[in-house]
């Protein structure tokens, strides 16, 4: 003993002038009885002589053991591997725990003690001011004699399989300042009397099957940081008695069935950070004042409620918000349109599955990431929304994924909004983006392929073509019937025109409406005879309208030769005309049925809905009806009418696809009138280019050039 005492003596000289703090708590373990107890446990828990060796002392030597005055005071056990005996069957075995009488701290945490906490711990460890027993396989009921920890501060027993209810002796813990009973499966009401517990900073009941109410008796706590009730069976509404924990910094009452909606005193929550109450059953609309006194509100979800009506402005440019997950609720209203502060480039935002509705606006660029998918958002995709928005199930333009015309029309007709995305098919999705450029190589791929496909399908028209003209080229008595095309272009129609023929009469305002007032984003194209517009009637039907400009002399005569075809013939090869506006002196409009396949250039080779841009290919049966109905039309034209015409423009944008990819032949203002000598090769005629506008010499064919 002598000997060990100068050692001792020497350690601390040395220490002090190296400065090292040489405590008393250095002191080797004076007590026989705790040195046997130490011993005892080791044996009972299956400790390694590794971590707790038999010939060094416990206080100095012993891994997790500390002394004070030569008495332990701490033992800490946690995550401690065992010997192979120890292995086989671990227990709950800590009698020995009763010797030590100035035990201030047990933590066991992550070590196995399967079986339950023994009722005289609450009764002989009354010294005890941590008991950490997380993760310990723990089974049973929490005991009532807890309550006589009367010096316990810390009480960790989550991730165990406590049962049973929680015993209200709890309440008399005063200095308890962290409890941790989350992750069990407890039952029954959060004790009332936890509103003695005037030290608490942190309480963690998440993950059991707590019922009722919260107790508005926790209002109470005012020293709380840290509230988690997360995962219950909570019902009732949030007390509005919680705004009285004003240190509150997170705060979780997610995953139960509460009710009602948020109490506007939670602005009393000044330094809240963590405001997590998603997947209840929450509703009315969020009080827009409530969140602007939350300075330090940095993280936000409300997903999974029934909140309704319009979502606080306010929230996009909260200073410190980092997250908000607004999903899955019935907010509605319009993506604001303002500059945030700086700390919303590194902030995440979810607003899916609401009924947010209008434009994307640039908020969606100053934010870091937002995922805006399955709401109700028309228009154009701006570039700058692309890569950090997911955008799919809205009513958006040159995007994939989005809801039907029909859907959307009927939602914005519903809130009495102007719908102006007329360029949605029924039920098809819209195309792709063109620019997208992940996916160029299987787009140049796509175009070769297309290419060689569409020459393919052309040379079947031909030969289709050739092979009709020999069966019905000879027998065919061609005589002039119906009246004469138009001599010239300036010949007066209006006589000559069967209106019957030409389907209903648009007012200008129907076309107007239909397509957006000539909106650039329903815009098909500008083709030389006039412009074509997507367009969506009243009665949400899709429709194509085509603008001839009569101010333009060939635009006029491509207008009076369409309408001349369409008076005077009919057939289901052709594109349907569903009516014309005649209405204006210098614009005239014919209105077409909308193609829900598009045309051949676009069908050929389509975006599947899968986002890997990966490209669909007509088959080859499609192919060949679709060849087999472009001779149709063809030969109808050439064959069967009086006098014959002659298409002059077949490409694939001209072969018009229905749904059921029969073919409609388009561009019909190109077409003219065959000259009855039958000795020139019709073929070769056929092959004729569209004829550029440059004046060309007389014949016959003059009054027909654009
Ligand atoms: C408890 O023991 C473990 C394992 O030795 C150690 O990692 C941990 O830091 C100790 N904790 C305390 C509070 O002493
Ligand atoms: C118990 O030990 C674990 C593991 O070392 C540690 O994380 C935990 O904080 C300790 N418990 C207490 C109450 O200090
Ligand atoms: C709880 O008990 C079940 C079996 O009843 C067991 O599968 C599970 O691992 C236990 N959980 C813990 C945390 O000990
Ligand atoms: C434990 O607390 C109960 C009250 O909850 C009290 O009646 C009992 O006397 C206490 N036991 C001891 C040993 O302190
Ligand atoms: C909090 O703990 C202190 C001792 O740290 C104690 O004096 C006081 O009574 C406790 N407060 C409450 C409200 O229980
Ligand atoms: C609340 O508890 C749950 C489950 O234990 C956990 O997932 C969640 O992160 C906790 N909430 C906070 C704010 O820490
Ligand atoms: C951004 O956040 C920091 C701390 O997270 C805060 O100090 C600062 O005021 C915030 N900036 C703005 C513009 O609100
Ligand atoms: C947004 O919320 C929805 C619904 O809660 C969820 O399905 C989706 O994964 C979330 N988005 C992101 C990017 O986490
Ligand atoms: C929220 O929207 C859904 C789907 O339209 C509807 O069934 C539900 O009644 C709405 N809830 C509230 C509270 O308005
Ligand atoms: C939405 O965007 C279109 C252009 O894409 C614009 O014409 C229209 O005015 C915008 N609507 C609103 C409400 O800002
Ligand atoms: C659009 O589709 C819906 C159902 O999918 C249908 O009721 C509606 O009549 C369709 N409208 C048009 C214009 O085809």
């Amino acid at each position: 003993m002598v000997n060990r005492c100068s050692k001792l003596v020497l350690v601390c000289v040395v220490s002090f002038f190296l400065l090292i703090d040489c405590t008393v708590e250095q002191q080797f373990l004076v007590s026989r009885q705790e040195r046997l107890a130490l011993l005892q446990l080791r044996s009972s828990l299956g400790l390694r002589a590794k971590e707790w060796p038999l010939k060094s002392d416990p206080c100095t030597a012993w891994a997790g053991i500390k002394c004070t005055n030569g008495r332990v005071t701490v033992i800490n056990v946690s995550g401690f591997k065992r010997t192979r005996k120890g292995s086989q069957n671990p227990q709950f075995l800590v009698d020995a725990l009763q010797s030590f009488t100035f035990l201030s701290s047990f933590n066991a945490s992550n070590l196995a003690l399967p079986g339950s906490i023994p009722e005289w711990f609450g009764l002989r460890l009354g010294s005890l001011q941590v008991l950490d027993l997380r993760s310990c396989s723990i089974v049973g009921t929490i005991p009532f004699s807890l309550g006589n920890l009367s010096s316990l501060a810390e009480l960790h027993l989550s991730d165990n399989n406590l049962t049973g209810i929680v015993p209200t002796s709890l309440g008399q813990l005063l200095l308890l300042s962290v409890l941790d009973l989350s992750q069990n499966s407890l039952t029954g009401l959060i004790p009332r009397t936890f509103s003695a517990l005037g030290n608490l900073t942190f309480l963690d009941m998440s993950l059991n099957f707590f019922s009722g109410a919260i107790p508005l008796e926790i209002g109470t706590l005012s020293r709380l940081q840290y509230l988690n009730l997360s995962g219950n069976s909570l019902s009732s509404s949030i007390p509005a008695q919680l705004s009285d924990l004003s240190n509150l910094v997170d705060l979780d009452l997610s995953i139960n069935s509460l009710l009602g909606s948020i109490p506007p005193g939670l602005r009393g929550l000044k330094n809240l950070q963590k405001l997590i109450i998603g997947n209840n059953f929450l509703s009315g609309t969020l009080p827009g004042d409530l969140f602007p006194p939350l300075t330090q509100l940095q993280h936000l979800v409300l997903s999974h409620n029934s909140f309704t009506g319009d979502f606080p402005v306010v929230l996009w440019s909260m200073p410190q918000l980092r997250f908000l997950d607004a999903s899955r609720n019935n907010f509605t209203g319009t993506l604001p349109d303002l500059s945030l502060n700086a700390n919303a480039s590194v902030a995440v935002f979810n607003i899916s599955q609401n009924f947010f509705y209008g434009n994307l606006t640039s908020v969606i660029r100053r934010l870091r990431f937002i995922d805006v998918s399955g709401n109700y958002l028309q228009g154009r995709v701006p570039d700058y929304a692309s890569g950090n928005t997911p955008l799919s199930r809205n009513c958006l333009r040159n995007v994939a994924s989005q809801r039907s015309a029909s859907e959307c029309a009927s939602f914005y007709a519903e809130r009495g909004l102007v719908f102006d995305n007329f360029g949605m098919p029924n039920g098809t999705q819209p195309l792709a983006p063109k620019s997208d450029k992940t996916h160029r190589e299987v787009i140049i791929l796509a175009s070769v392929l297309g290419a060689a496909g569409l020459i393919a399908l052309l040379a079947i028209v031909f030969v289709l073509l050739i092979l009709c003209k020999r069966k019905t080229g000879a027998t065919n008595q061609r005589s002039i019937g119906v009246g004469p095309v138009p001599a010239n272009g300036s010949s007066p129609l209006g006589a000559s025109l069967n209106f019957s023929s030409l389907g209903d009469a648009f007012t200008y305002k129907q076309i107007l409406e239909a397509t957006g007032e000539y909106s650039d984003l329903n815009l098909i194209k500008n083709g030389h005879s006039g412009d074509f517009f997507r367009g969506i009637l009243e009665n949400a039907n899709p429709i194509v309208v085509k603008k001839f400009d009569l101010r333009s002399s060939v635009k006029k005569e491509a207008y009076m030769l369409e309408l001349d075809l369409f008076s005077k013939v009919s057939h289901q090869r052709l594109v349907p005309l569903l009516g014309h506006c005649l209405e204006n002196e210098n614009e005239k409009f014919l209105i077409y049925k909308y193609m829900p396949n598009e045309d051949l250039s676009s069908s050929l080779f389509k975006k599947t809905n899968s986002d890997d841009g990966s490209l669909q290919s007509l088959d080859w049966i499609t192919r060949l009806k679709i060849a087999i109905g472009a001779a149709e039309g063809l030969c109808y034209l050439h064959h069967e009418c009086n006098p014959p015409f002659v298409h002059r423009d077949i490409q694939a944008s001209s072969i018009l696809l229905d749904d059921k990819f029969e073919v409609r032949l388009g561009s019909l203002s190109e077409i003219c009138v065959q000259e009855r000598d039958t000795n020139q090769n019709s073929i070769t005629r056929l092959l004729r280019l569209p004829p550029s506008s440059d004046q060309g010499t007389s014949g016959t064919w003059d009054f027909l050039k654009h």
